[in-house]
């Protein structure tokens, strides 16, 4: 099964993802961990050259990126993980595209379906969290920025992206879940790991 882990800075998420690796591995699970961008070499040097300082991509242009590096990290370590019989748990995937490039920035839905049908060809997530959060609650847990561009956009940026995000959930209700992320760490994990379990089914053997 393949899970991802979706929303806005500040909301959690990769804390969130690590804590569901966690609790399925000492439920007997094989997981795999891995993030975007990222997850092979090809898509660490691309999460460099997007967030990186002085870059002036525009959401075409990351969306196309963002998508090469999707496909190398999709055929060599997604699938394959998969065809071992192991959960994939992935912090940001598609969904991230069509909220950042699709929803806030000006690419549009429209053009990122069109990429991910090309380039993905029916390929995703089974199960999909988006951690939901008010953005100014976001704010304030984003300690003053690290210099990473994405993290220094205007507020309209990210309300458009919660909007993006809430949008998504509600197009793919079957995968997505939207949780309620400004809620306690240890009770969001919980709530995730019941989702998970509801939808993984008994681990083979018991
Ligand atoms: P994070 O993984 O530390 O949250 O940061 C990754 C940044 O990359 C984040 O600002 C969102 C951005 N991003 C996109 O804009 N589009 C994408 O498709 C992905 C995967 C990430």
């Amino acid at each position: 099964m393949f899970i991802t882990f979706e929303g806005g800075e500040g909301a959690g998420k990769s804390t969130q993802a690590r804590a569901l690796a966690q609790a399925l591995r000492a439920r007997g699970r094989k997981v795999t961990t891995t993030r975007e961008p990222g997850g092979t070499p090809e898509g660490e040097a691309l999460r460099a050259l997007l967030l990186g300082p002085g870059s002036r991509w525009g959401a075409m242009e990351e969306a196309l990126l963002l998508f090469a590096a999707r496909r190398v990290h999709v055929e060599r370590v997604i699938r394959p993980a998969l065809a071992r019989g192991e959960v994939v748990v992935c912090d940001r995937f598609t969904d991230s595209t069509r909220a950042y490039q699709g929803h806030a920035g000006d690419l549009g839905p429209e053009a990122v379906e069109a990429l991910d049908r090309l380039v993905l060809q029916g390929f995703g997530p089974d199960l999909t969290f988006v951690l939901d959060l008010p953005v100014e609650a976001a704010f304030a847990r984003i300690h003053g920025g690290n210099g990473d561009r994405f993290e220094g956009r205007a507020l309209a940026f990210h309300e458009a992206l919660r909007r993006g995000y809430r949008a998504v959930a509600a197009s793919f209700p079957e995968r997505c879940a939207l949780v309620n992320a400004a809620q306690d760490p240890d009770a969001l994990a919980a709530e995730i790991l019941t989702l998970a379990l509801k939808r993984l089914g008994p681990a083979r053997g018991g």
